[in-house]
Formats: structure tokens, C-alpha cells, sequence
């Protein structure tokens, strides 16, 4: 089934230069395409509206922080079995139990600095580009 999904490079991409490795692996997969892609530095607005589910738990703070502190690529990314096939790809959200192969399995060692965001539901994913890209939900 055709769908699609919203991606964030985290600030630890940007920082670390694995942007282009990362969406190197996303665009090797079949049948997925990039629909649309921004650099951008995030405000505590578009944070609030991104990681509502989030306010209360320990780990808020401190994600808000780093969410912030330095570019981030939002992507969205459209085709076969994306949202799920994308969570494949980022692995574990703790990067030392993503398997190897995956992308925090291979370059991150920390929950917080995990490097990529990918939706996790049809409903995240319509709710997330609509935060990250207002006009293309409309399409
Ligand atoms: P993600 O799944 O994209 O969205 C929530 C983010 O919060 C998650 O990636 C991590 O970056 C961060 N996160 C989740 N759980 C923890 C945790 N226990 N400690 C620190 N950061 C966390």
C-alpha cells in the first residue's frame, strides 16, 4: 500500500554529516521517493506541536533541547509500506538495541541523539506533515 511518512534528520545528523547516508538509504529502497525535503532550525512551536505526546516524561526537556539545537532535514517520504519500512530502516529507539544493518544500529550509541525521526502510524504521519509541511496534507 502506497503511503506516506514524515522523516527528521535530528541536529546530531546535520552535526555529524550522515545526511547523505541516510537518505542514501532511504532512496535505495524500491519503490520510495523523496516527495519533499527542508533544512531547517526548529522553534519551540513546531517542538510543542511535534512531541505533544511527550510533555511530563523525564526525557522532555532535554529532547526540546537538542530538538533545537542545530538544523534538522524533514523529509517526507512516499511509497510501499513506508511508515513502518522506514522504522525498519531507522532500527530500535535505543540505538544499542537496533540491530546492525539498521541506521542507529550503525551510527548511534544514545536514546536522545538517535539521528531519525519516522512516524509510526498512518494518523502520526498525517498529523506530522501537516506540522512540518501545512500545504502538502491538503493534496
Ligand atoms: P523518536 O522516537 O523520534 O521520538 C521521541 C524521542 O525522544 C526519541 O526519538 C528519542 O530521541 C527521545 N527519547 C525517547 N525515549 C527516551 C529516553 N528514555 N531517554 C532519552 N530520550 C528519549
Amino acid at each position: 500500500m502506497s503511503q506516506r511518512t514524515l522523516v527528521l534528520l535530528k541536529p546530531d545528523a546535520t552535526r555529524r554529516g550522515l545526511i547523505g547516508e541516510i537518505i542514501s538509504r532511504i532512496e535505495r529502497k524500491a519503490n520510495w521517493t523523496v516527495a519533499a525535503m527542508e533544512l531547517r532550525t526548529l522553534d519551540t512551536a513546531t517542538l510543542e506541536k511535534h512531541y505533544g505526546e511527550h510533555v511530563g516524561k523525564p526525557f522532555y526537556g532535554p529532547l526540546m533541547e537538542f530538538m533545537a539545537s542545530g538544523p534538522v532535514v524533514a523529509l517526507i517520504v512516499e511509497g510501499e509500506s513506508v511508515i513502518e519500512g522506514v522504522r525498519a530502516l531507522a532500527g530500535k529507539t535505543d540505538p544499542l538495541a537496533a540491530g546492525p544493518g539498521t541506521i542507529r544500529g550503525d551510527y548511534a550509541t544514545i536514546t536522545r541523539e538517535n539521528l531519525i525521526h519516522a512516524s509510526d502510524s498512518e494518523e502520526s504521519a498525517a498529523r506530522e506533515i501537516s506540522i512540518f509541511f501545512p500545504g502538502f496534507s491538503l493534496v
